[in-house]
């Protein structure tokens, strides 16, 4: 690999004030990686490479006007596709389980690896994450293309896929998804940032509050699939209103043992109707850094870092356990396989999108 100078290079700034730079990031197999920044006038900013479309940070302040990356990453490349626990990036073709990699599809069974034992998890070996992106930058936001052949870790249909990243002067991070494909598949695409809003690398989210707009969830056998849907009310699962995570964590609760705590979709809705909700409200009370979730998807993840064990991230700082927590909306787990739930199925001719707004902010 050729040595890499800093050198941002201007990309854009006309139609809004943000403006983006561009920077070399490494090669995999003699293709280049780019790392973009997209900063707005108030100097709050976000970068996102072409590898798997991953946000490598999120930088905005704090309810005094200090700056701090509140997402979890690395400083390389190679930290991210050696070691990556998908930190920030883009997950599918189908994000989340599919239970034992089987799926049919007009009668067809499809196999897919069973990466996350003995389930298929997040696409595969080798997910749309590890893939390099092509990537543009056009009115100030980056736009990502991705063209999945056809039998691409065992999904049928080839699925060109778009993101479009945009980040607003109000700290809104804008994510659009569109995808169209030429043989019948199942797609879920999310994206998978660990948040923790005093700052990446501080101490557990327990303290953070988070409220769900979701009066039912999805319970899980032991090895993470749905086993149906089922109320809030009265359990450890009731976010309707602003509790800190580590409130009931702890608790006795087969839910909350066979997800090694909150691994969980929340259901937003259940039919996909393609309107924009707000799904969920995250506030950190020390640094008063608050982060809403809107989303046109049905379901919303939320994993709260139960795998994170130590892992040396950006600057050297350890990642503890639960140190990070993901909101990923998305539709249900497993749904290839459970009728009940909204169906993942794209055909040929329709147009597969989904916006997802992470806004962050500060409560006083
Ligand atoms: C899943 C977790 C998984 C994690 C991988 C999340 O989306 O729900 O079970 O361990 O991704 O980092």
């Amino acid at each position: 690999m050729k040595p890499l100078l800093f050198c941002p290079v201007f990309l854009a700034s006309l139609a809004s004030a943000t403006t983006v730079t561009s920077r070399p990031w490494g090669e995999i197999d003699g293709t280049s990686v780019t790392l973009y920044t997209l900063k707005n006038q108030s100097g709050a900013s976000v970068s996102i490479s072409n590898y798997g479309g991953t946000v490598t940070s999120i930088i905005v302040p704090d309810k005094n006007g200090k700056m701090a990356d509140v997402a979890l990453g690395f400083d390389t490349l190679a930290e991210y596709r050696e070691k990556s626990p998908y930190f920030g990036c883009i997950t599918g073709r189908y994000a989340n389980r599919i239970a034992k990699g089987k799926f049919k599809l007009a009668g067809t069974e499809f196999t897919l690896a069973t990466n996350n034992d003995p389930n298929h998890l997040h696409g595969g070996d080798q997910g749309f994450d590890k893939r390099i992106w092509n990537a543009t930058v056009k009115d100030s936001e980056l736009v990502l293309n991705y063209t999945s052949p056809d039998g691409e870790e065992g999904y049928p249909g080839t699925l060109k896929t778009t993101v479009t990243y945009r980040w607003t002067e109000k700290n809104a991070l804008h994510i659009n998804y569109e995808a169209s494909t030429d043989k019948p598949t199942v797609i879920n695409l999310t994206n998978h940032s660990y948040f923790n809003l005093v700052g990446e690398g501080a101490d557990t989210i327990l303290d953070h509050q988070l409220q769900i707009n979701a009066t039912q969830y999805n319970p899980i056998d032991p090895t993470s699939i749905p086993t149906g849907i089922a109320p809030v009310k009265d359990t450890p699962f009731d976010f309707t209103k602003p509790t800190a995570i580590g409130s009931r964590i702890g608790v006795e609760n087969t839910q909350l043992k066979n997800g090694l705590g909150y691994d969980h979709n929340f259901v937003l809705k259940t039919s996909d109707d393609g309107k924009l909700m707000k799904a969920a409200i995250l506030t950190e009370p020390k640094s008063g850094r608050t982060l809403t979730v809107s989303t046109t998807e049905p379901g919303i993840q939320f994993y709260c870092g139960n795998f994170l064990d130590n892992l040396p991230g950006k600057g050297g700082k350890i990642y503890k356990y639960r140190s990070g927590l993901c909101l990923e909306a998305q539709t249900f787990p497993d749904s290839p396989n459970q009728k009940e739930f909204p169906s993942p199925v794209l055909r040929p001719g329709e147009t597969y999108r989904q916006t997802t707004i992470y806004q962050l902010g500060v409560s006083r």
